[in-house]
């Protein structure tokens, strides 16, 4: 009796699990296609076969990375572009290099570099071998990873010189308030001064010291946010604040947002004017 009561239950757990891998393919083959069609202004110098490829793998490439907040960055990257700001790209939280990929693609390899910081401890948690699965990843998109350098260790011991001149800093490492601290400490001396921070995890429930960290952080007044939206949040230096403002708002968001129930808002934080991205209501 017991015996097949068991099987019963065996047999109910596989037909669940068969179901839910069959919808979920259908939604994901069904939404996929909208979201990871990217439009690429014209005159955005990049790689577009490969970024519209990287759109394409998007749902393949395992890690932490909105499909939002990459088009987002994208964009960033295109104004960036437009106003000829040159510089480096750092990442300190790579996991298996979903984002740090995007980023890959940004850079113009004749005169930037890409840095990326991780101790690969989620690695071990997760008993993957995070660095061969991250190799194997970049190399599936660069030819040669000579404009990339790995380093393995905790952002803590990071130099000033290993992550300088960087035009674009995303924070996505140890998400505690004295880890964000220092990472964000290090990215406001690296950046140039065109150079934008990002942090992912701002506003997530599940990560409040990250929000905690900011906004102690910002009480400085010495960065000034731009943008939030997709749980990153962009900040530039004080000294930009209106250069930046200016240039989100007239070189437009929706030739990179494609997807009718996303916008950017108007609104306020800190007292400054910024933008939200997000859903609309219904
Ligand atoms: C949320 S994951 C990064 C996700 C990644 N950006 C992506 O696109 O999928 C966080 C990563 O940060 C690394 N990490 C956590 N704390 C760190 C620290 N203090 N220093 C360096 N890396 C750290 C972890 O090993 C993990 O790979």
């Amino acid at each position: 009796m017991l015996y097949n009561l068991d099987l019963v239950k065996q047999s109910f757990k596989l037909k669940t699990l068969i179901k839910s891998i069959f919808s979920n393919n259908l939604l994901h083959s069904n939404g996929n296609n909208l979201l990871t069609s990217v439009i690429i202004d014209s005159s955005h110098k990049i790689n577009k076969n490969k970024v519209e490829n990287y759109f394409k793998d998007f749902y393949s490439l395992q890690g932490w990375f909105s499909i939002f907040s990459a088009k987002t960055l994208l964009w960033l990257d295109f104004i960036q572009k437009q106003e000829k700001i040159e510089g480096n790209l750092f990442e300190i939280g790579v996991y298996l290099g979903k984002s740090s990929i995007l980023f890959g693609l940004f850079a113009d390899q004749e005169k930037e570099r890409l840095g990326l910081c991780d101790h690969f401890k989620a690695g071990e948690r997760r008993k993957i071998p995070q660095k061969e699965i991250l190799y194997k990843n970049l190399n599936s998109y660069f030819d040669n990873l000579e404009f990339i350098d790995i380093y393995d260790k905790e952002s803590i011991a990071l130099t000033l010189d290993e992550c300088k001149n960087s035009r674009m800093f995303h924070i996505d490492g140890g998400h505690t308030f004295v880890q964000l601290t220092n990472d964000l400490q290090l990215a406001e001396t690296a950046i140039i001064d065109k150079g934008l921070i990002i942090i992912d995890d701002f506003f997530n429930p599940r990560c409040p010291e990250v929000t905690e960290g900011v906004y102690k952080y910002l009480d400085k007044g010495t960065l000034t946010p731009i943008m939030v939206g997709f749980m990153k949040l962009v900040l530039c230096k004080k000294s930009m604040y209106k250069w930046y403002f200016e240039k989100i708002n007239t070189l437009g968001w929706k030739n990179y947002i494609n997807n009718e129930k996303i916008d950017f808002l108007n609104r306020k934080m800190f007292g400054y004017n910024i933008l939200t991205g997000g859903q609309q209501a219904n």
